[in-house]
């Protein structure tokens, strides 16, 4: 007997129907638009053979207005088209003419993935499913589809169009992914084995400082790490003196206000968040180590955890049940700055449960080949946290939602 409390593909008949389905093909590229991993990617093709019978029409985003990866699904498709091994029809349009006639001539069996839906900048309002049912969008692409899958984990924690519009007026189910990361997070959650610890790194400095404030509120867990730039902006909360070119850094992802907000953090869980001890900075390519007593007046970057933290934080990581880990130490993409990150997931498989969330970190977790030693490598970079730290995602409550719905329906 199952618990679900929302519909999967299991429960429909998908027989030669269109069935839009919202994926999270969220991925780090390079400057020239090469995809540096494609986990994500693989992910959704459980979900789109158990629809071999279906016409899919595949929606995405990468990335976020603004930044230099804001770019075309185009090599998303062919890289899916490979693991497919049948083509992924690329369609450079969201929800005009174009895209709507190539929908309507799919035959079963087709699968087409239409263009960042993020170029379209009502995606991203945060608004509730009523809102976004109204809009161009919706009204535009609802009569050509018969059901609505939402596979897309990672960025359910936005209340966005994709994710939400279509909930309210279309039979609504969750994809594969989108089933293994509620249950195996949900095992981690229930298992509970304490100590347990979240290290937050990475770039994401808000949603990582909104989830440090719940866990530690909620008992979700007994201490929080940080490394990355979450770590460099806690530092300057701290009154440390980081340095022009860090600050400068920060502003630059917009998140100076978070010093502030990270100093309250610091004050309200006084000894429950280990701070870095040393840094690691960046002197032309070259890891120089530095106390953080000790930083210089220059204007050096700061790219990775220093090795006494490495240590400290890894023997407490080897000590906690269970390790959640979110965004890398530092920039894991260099040589030399890929050992805070490194290190740190080599600590975290000695735990009970060991969880792994957002593509940085998961990707570096397959460079070492520690795939299978992890519990689960989610999908999610935010939506993990927040999942983890007991906060509703709107996009898994309109998939409850529509269970209901469609249950009193029937
Ligand atoms: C992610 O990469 O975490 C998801 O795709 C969500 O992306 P976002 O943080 O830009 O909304």
């Amino acid at each position: 007997m199952t618990t679900r409390d929302y519909l999967t593909i299991d429960d429909f008949d998908v027989d030669g129907k269109t069935v839009l389905v919202r994926v999270d093909l969220n991925t780090p590229m390079d400057t020239e638009g090469n995809i540096l991993d494609d986990m994500r990617i693989k992910s959704h093709i459980p979900t789109i053979m158990d629809l071999e019978d279906a016409k899919v029409v595949l929606v995405a985003h990468q990335s976020r207005a603004g930044k230099k990866d804001f770019t075309t699904m185009f090599p998303h498709s062919q890289r899916m088209s490979q693991y497919l091994g049948k083509e992924v029809k690329y369609v450079d349009d969201i929800f005009g003419t174009y895209a709507r006639s190539a929908i309507s001539s799919m035959e079963k069996g087709d699968v087409i993935l239409l263009e960042n839906v993020r170029f379209y900048s009502e995606e991203s309002i945060e608004r509730p499913a009523k809102d976004h049912a109204t809009t161009h969008m919706i009204r535009k692409l609802f009569p050509l589809i018969d059901i609505f899958l939402n596979d897309a984990f990672a960025v359910s924690h936005r209340s966005h169009l994709s994710i939400m519009g279509f909930t309210e007026i279309l039979p609504t189910g969750a994809g594969r992914v989108m089933e293994k990361e509620i249950s195996s997070l949900d095992r981690g959650i229930k298992g509970g084995a304490r100590p347990c610890i979240f290290v937050l790194g990475g770039v994401k400095v808000d949603d990582s400082l909104k989830v440090a404030e719940n866990v530690l509120t909620n008992g979700g867990a007994d201490r929080v790490l940080v490394t990355g730039v979450v770590a460099n902006v806690m530092l300057a909360a701290a009154g440390v003196d980081i340095g022009e070119v860090n600050l400068d850094f920060i502003e630059s992802q917009g998140y100076t206000n978070q010093i502030e907000k990270g100093k309250q953090v610091l004050e309200k869980f006084e000894g429950k968040i280990g701070l870095p001890q040393d840094v690691a900075f960046n002197d032309g390519g070259k890891r120089v180590e530095v106390h953080v007593s000790e930083l210089p007046d220059g204007n050096l970057p700061i790219n990775d955890i220093g090795l006494e933290t490495i240590v400290t934080f890894s023997e407490e990581i080897k000590n906690a049940k269970t390790v959640v880990l979110n965004g890398p130490a530092g920039l894991s993409e260099m040589e030399p700055f890929a050992l805070g990150t490194h290190e740190i997931i080599k600590a975290a498989v000695n735990s009970e449960y060991s969880i792994a969330g957002g593509g940085h970190i998961s990707a570096e977790v397959r460079n070492l080949g520690y795939e299978d030693k992890f519990s689960h490598l989610s999908t999610g970079g935010g939506a993990c946290i927040d999942y983890l730290a007991g906060e509703v995602l709107p996009g898994i409550e309109a998939l409850r939602a529509a269970a209901t719905r469609y249950n009193l329906n029937r």
